[in-house]
């Protein structure tokens, strides 16, 4: 997929334990707690001291607007977050991050990339378009506010090109 150019005002960096403020910002704020996504601070900060996890952070105007943390081991990687506040969404951000995941990946050697997303979540549509395709399903995995549950899909993308 071509990247388009990104807006004036974002930036993407390099994040690390230094900007746990800016990523708990974005948690709080992204993930809608009535599902029981987002990370606490502490499991964030347990997860960026391991080898082999990267976090990039999206700057909207200096100020935090989305991020997306990934865990490698040996060549393959999990793509463990991505979230992009409410009124940033709809401008690229989460495709910006996801081409500077797929980047860093590559550079790194990765095979493949995975994920795990709530069956209706409309990030699905995201990694549709970004190739990544469903190899497994964990029923009702997610259990919404008012009881309802919901399975959990587990989709990966293969990041070198002779890797089905
Ligand atoms: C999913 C999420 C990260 C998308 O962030 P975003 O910055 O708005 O996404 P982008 O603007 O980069 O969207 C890129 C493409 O993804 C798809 N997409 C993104 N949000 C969508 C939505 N709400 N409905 C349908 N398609 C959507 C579209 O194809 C979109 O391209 P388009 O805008 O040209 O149609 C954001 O909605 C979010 O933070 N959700 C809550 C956290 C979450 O559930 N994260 C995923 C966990 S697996």
């Amino acid at each position: 997929m071509s990247t388009a150019p990104l807006p004036e005002a974002l930036k993407l960096a390099e994040g690390s334990a230094f900007d746990i403020g800016a990523v708990m910002d974005v948690m709080e704020a992204s993930f809608d707690p009535v599902f029981g996504e987002a990370w606490s601070a502490q499991q964030c900060l347990g997860i960026l001291d391991l080898p082999g996890v990267w976090l990039i952070i999206a700057w909207w105007d200096g100020a935090p607007a989305g991020f997306a943390l990934t865990r490698m081991i040996l060549d393959e990687a999990e793509l463990l977050l991505i979230g992009v506040v409410p009124e940033h969404r709809r401008r690229g951000i989460a495709q910006s991050l996801l081409d500077a995941t797929m980047e860093t990946a590559r550079a790194k050697g990765v095979r493949h990339l995975h994920l795990e997303v709530r069956q209706g979540n409309c990030a699905i549509e995201l990694y549709n378009r970004n190739g990544f395709h469903q190899v497994g399903r964990r029923r009702d995995y997610y259990r919404g506010g008012d009881g309802s549950l919901f399975d959990a899909l587990s989709l990966t993308k293969p990041l070198l090109r002779d890797f089905k």
